[in-house]
């Protein structure tokens, strides 16, 4: 596949970014369908930034603090993303609610990977509430970004067990190994047209095994 065919896809980080890190190295290789083009964050501070810039990514902070309101975030960032030609989003620990605007203006081009087994425990402190509930699988999820949070159609996720003694440190260490390995393959499943959206459910093109990335487990 040439490179004028690859997708180009933006990341949006708000910290350390090690999840944008793995999609990153996973684009650098010659058959993948996407090509990391920009790296947005929110916060000029985020970690991700400078290790983008270190990959050689143009990366940039859209400092949310600067802005009056959520709108006006929003439609900066819409600017910068439109500016690079940016066909998909990778939202990758960005964690800042989007308005229903910008959202629905990417609608079915976005993606995100939240760090449970969806529909379970969306929002924050995942970790540390599969603990309480007292499930034994737990894990991550890559799903189409829709309005309401952590709730849009899912393209993949992969579970980990939870191991007597464990807390949220453990969990979430646990966790993240496999979201490295799961957004990549999210991402190489969507951009090659392998994963699709229809009437509001992820389709996959006949022949792709879940194994081909929408279904990891150890
Ligand atoms: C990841 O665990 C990601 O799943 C989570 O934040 C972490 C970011 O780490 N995202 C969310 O909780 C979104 N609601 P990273 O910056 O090292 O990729």
């Amino acid at each position: 596949m040439s490179i004028a065919t690859k997708t180009r896809v933006a990341i949006l980080v708000s910290g350390r970014g090690s999840n944008m890190v793995s999609l990153i190295e996973a684009a650098g290789a010659p058959d993948f369908p996407a090509e990391i083009a920009l790296v947005l964050a929110n916060r000029p501070e985020a970690g991700g930034l400078a290790r983008a810039a270190a990959a050689g990514i143009p990366a940039r902070a859209i400092d949310h603090t600067a802005y009056p309101d959520r709108a006006t975030f929003d439609a900066a960032l819409d600017a910068e993303l439109r500016a690079a030609g940016i066909e998909l989003v990778c939202l990758a620990g960005f964690m800042r609610i989007l308005s229903t605007g910008f959202v629905e203006a990417w609608a079915g081009r976005m993606l995100n990977i939240h760090p449970s087994l969806l529909p379970l425990f969306k929002g924050t402190h995942t970790h540390a509430r599969a603990l309480e509930a007292g499930v034994r699988l737990h894990g991550c999820t890559v799903h189409y970004v829709v309005p309401e949070l952590d709730a849009g159609p899912i393209v993949a996720q992969a579970a980990v067990p939870v191991l007597a003694g464990d807390d949220p440190d453990s969990l979430a260490a646990r966790v993240i190994v496999q979201e490295h390995r799961l957004y990549p393959a999210a991402l190489a499943l969507v951009a090659g047209g392998r994963a699709r959206l229809e009437g509001g459910r992820v389709v996959f093109e006949a022949g792709t095994a879940p194994a081909d990335g929408a279904l990891l487990s150890l």
